[in-house]
């Protein structure tokens, strides 16, 4: 019945038949299918559900005691609470049975957004980015988040790597240790804000639904910050879709989001390519196949990035 997932993601299958029925229930009809989309290193249930009544609904799911039940409950809370109109799919609930939590999404329809310069995607991706971050985060937002501690702003790595360089770092590098140290150590400061902030923005966090156009998903580390840094997140993945440093730092210092807080938007990208070279360097994680090559490839990217607002060049 379900097509095979990626290596280490749990299948509908896995899933306690208690909480398959109590699904099944909720959504009014028995799954006649499971297809785990590709994209995420996560190991948990991501599956997108066809009912027997032909409608379709996507459904997050894991054990209780798998810390990813908590950044799940996260998510549901989250997009309740986003302003009508945020790029977002709508919750349909949450079900709890056999110590397993799932949360059900509405389906989205269609891939990944292409990234690539000879896509429109990057240019609405940025245009939802700046309706997203130009007024402050509602209230009721606010108080969802206020509890969890923001991810981004406890980014951090190259003070790691000043500390006890590896011995695969470039020369080149090495020897700009303390300078990315200092940039990185300006962030804490400039980490808090009033903005709705994603948290986690790549194209595999977003689908390009047929009717809603690109729509971002995987709101489990969404918080409240400074509205640059979804876009400046977003930044090195355009790189990898196969931008110039050079047009993207020329976009950065444009875009709404990102023009008016240039130290901000540096240290923030300081701290999240240390994050990328030093996390890329852990070992592997059992579950999550594919991680530390991305983040390899990314941390380029984003120290290309930065050099290029540093030098020009
Ligand atoms: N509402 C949705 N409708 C259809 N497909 C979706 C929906 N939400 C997410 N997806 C797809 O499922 C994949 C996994 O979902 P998601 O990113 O939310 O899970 P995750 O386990 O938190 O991921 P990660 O591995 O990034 O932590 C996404 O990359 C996307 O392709
Ligand atoms: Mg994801």
């Amino acid at each position: 019945m379900s097509s095979l997932p990626p290596v280490g993601r749990l299948r509908w299958t896995d899933v306690p038949t208690p909480l398959r029925t109590r699904l099944e229930t909720a959504l009014g009809s028995s799954v006649v299918d499971a297809v785990t989309p590709a994209g995420g290193f996560g190991h948990q249930l991501a599956a997108a559900l066809t009912l027997a009544s032909g409608r379709r609904a996507f459904v997050k799911a894991a054990p209780d005691d798998d810390p990813l039940t908590d950044a799940n409950v996260h998510e549901a809370t989250v997009l309740d609470v986003l302003p009508p109109g945020a790029p977002a799919p709508k919750l349909l609930g949450i079900h709890r049975a056999a110590g397993w939590t799932a949360v059900v999404i509405a389906h989205l329809d269609g891939p990944h957004p292409d990234l690539s310069p000879a896509s429109g995607d990057g240019g609405q991706t940025w245009a939802l980015l700046d309706k997203l971050t130009s007024s402050p985060a509602p209230t009721a937002y606010t108080a969802a988040v206020v509890g969890t501690p923001s991810g981004a702003a406890g980014l951090h790595g190259w003070d790691v790597l000043l500390a006890n360089p590896p011995g695969d770092l470039g020369l080149v590098v090495r020897h700009r240790l303390h300078e990315l140290a200092e940039l990185e150590a300006a962030w804490p400061a400039l980490a808090h804000g009033d903005r709705i902030v994603h948290g986690d923005l790549r194209a595999d966090n977003m689908v390009r639904d047929h009717h809603l156009g690109v729509t971002f998903v995987d709101w489990a580390h969404a918080t409240t910050g400074p509205a640059c840094i979804d876009a400046a997140s977003l930044a090195p993945q355009l790189i990898l879709a196969g931008h110039t440093p050079a047009d993207i730092a020329r976009l950065l210092q444009d875009h709404p989001a990102t023009a008016n807080s240039p130290e901000t938007t540096t240290a923030f990208l300081a701290a999240l390519t240390g994050h990328w070279h030093r996390n890329a360097r852990k070992p592997a994680p059992p579950r999550a196949p594919g991680l530390r090559a991305y983040q390899h490839r990314a941390a380029a990217a984003g120290l290309a990035l930065l050099d290029y607002r540093l030098t020009g060049r």
